[in-house]
C-alpha cells in the first residue's frame, strides 16, 4: 500500500451535536473508501504497460486518482477540523481572517453561506491559505477536486450528503450549524502557522538589473489615473515595433539605440517609466542609463504585455 491511513485526529465522544456514530460511518466507509480506491488506481497505474494503454484510459485513471488522493486529503482535515468548542479564536487566526475578509463575522458569514448553498449538492468548504499572495480564502472543492494550486486547506467542511444525512437527514443548516459549533480552532492555529511558512512562487529575478528600481503595470495605471505627471518611453526595439500595431495609451515610443539623440527632450522634474515588450532587457537598460544621467526612471514589469495583459488602454501604433 503506498498511502497510508491516518488514525481519526478528533475524539468523537467529546463532540456537541454531533454523534459518534455519524463520525464513525464517515471515517470508517467514506475516508476508507477513498483511501482503498485511492491504493487500488495508484497500483492500476504503476502496473500500466504504457506502450499498450490509451491516453484516454491514461487519462480516466489519473481523474480518478485526482479525486481520491484530494477526498483521502480533505477528509483527513476534515476530522483534523473537529474537537474544539467553535467560540474562541486564537489572535493569530482570528487577525489573519479580520485583515483577509473584513472581519471574522464576515468570513462565518461566507463561509456558512457556501456551505448552506451546497446543501442538497456536494463538495468541500475550505478555508485555504494561498502562498502566492499571502492571504486566507473561501472556496469551494466540488468533486473532491478544484484545488487552489499552491493552497493549503486550514479548515475543511463536507457537504458531501454521506457527511450529515445519517443524522440530520436533509436538514444540512443544522448540521453546517452543528459544524461550526464544534471548530478546534486551536488546531486551526497549528495549521495557519505552518501554512505561512510555505514560501510563495519564486518570481522572475533579473540580477543584471537589480540595482533598477522597477515598477508594475498596475502601479503605472494608477499613476496614470490620478493623473500623476510621468513621462512613459515605449523603447520596443525598431525591428518589433516595425510589425507591431498598438502602443500603451499615453506613451511616446523612442528608438532604445538612439537614447542619445532623445535623452536631451526628457524633463528632469518628472518620473520617468520605460517599457519594452516583455521587460527582461532594453526597458531595464534604458531606465538604468537613464537612472545613470541623474533621471528619476524605473523600468514597468512585464512590459507592452503586462500593460496588455491589465486590459490596459492601447492606440494604434504608426
Ligand atoms: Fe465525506
Amino acid at each position: 500500500m503506498r498511502y497510508p491511513l491516518a488514525p481519526l485526529y478528533c475524539r468523537p465522544w467529546t463532540l456537541n451535536g454531533i454523534s459518534p456514530r455519524l463520525i464513525e460511518s464517515h471515517y470508517e466507509n467514506n475516508y476508507g473508501a477513498a483511501l482503498n480506491r485511492l491504493n487500488v488506481i495508484s497500483d492500476e497505474i504503476e502496473q500500466l504497460d504504457l506502450g499498450k494503454t490509451s491516453d484516454q484510459s491514461l487519462v480516466r485513471l489519473k481523474r480518478d486518482e485526482a479525486a481520491a488522493l484530494n477526498s483521502t486529503l480533505l477528509h483527513e482535515l476534515y476530522f483534523a477540523s473537529l474537537g474544539g468548542d467553535g467560540r474562541v479564536l486564537p489572535d493569530a487566526v482570528a487577525s489573519a481572517i479580520a485583515k483577509d475578509f473584513g472581519s471574522v463575522d464576515r468570513w462565518r458569514q461566507e463561509f456558512v453561506g457556501i456551505a448552506n448553498g451546497l446543501a442538497g449538492g456536494s463538495g468541500w468548504v475550505l478555508l485555504t491559505y494561498v502562498p502566492r499572495d499571502g492571504r486566507l480564502i473561501n472556496q469551494i472543492a466540488s468533486d473532491h477536486d478544484q484545488s487552489i494550486a499552491g493552497g493549503v486547506p486550514i479548515l475543511a467542511l463536507d457537504m458531501y450528503e454521506h457527511a450529515y444525512h445519517l443524522e440530520f437527514g436533509a436538514n444540512a443548516r443544522a448540521y453546517v450549524a452543528a459544524f461550526m459549533r464544534n471548530i478546534d480552532w486551536s488546531a486551526v492555529k497549528l495549521r495557519y502557522e505552518d501554512a505561512i511558512k510555505v514560501k510563495p512562487p519564486r518570481p522572475l529575478e533579473q540580477p543584471e538589473f537589480a540595482d533598477v528600481p522597477s515598477i508594475s503595470a498596475e502601479e503605472v495605471r494608477e499613476l496614470l489615473n490620478s493623473g500623476t505627471p510621468v513621462q512613459i518611453i515605449d523603447t520596443r526595439p525598431n525591428h518589433y515595433t516595425s510589425k507591431a500595431q498598438d502602443i500603451m495609451q499615453g506613451a511616446v515610443w523612442r528608438d532604445p539605440e538612439r537614447l542619445d539623440e532623445w535623452i536631451g527632450t526628457l524633463s528632469k522634474t518628472e518620473p520617468v517609466v520605460t517599457f519594452c515588450v516583455y521587460g527582461f532587457h532594453i526597458g531595464c537598460g534604458t531606465a538604468s542609463t537613464l537612472r545613470k544621467a541623474g533621471f528619476d526612471a524605473r523600468y514597468m514589469a512585464g512590459g507592452h504585455f503586462a500593460w496588455k495583459a491589465l486590459k490596459g488602454p492601447v492606440r494604434l501604433f504608426e
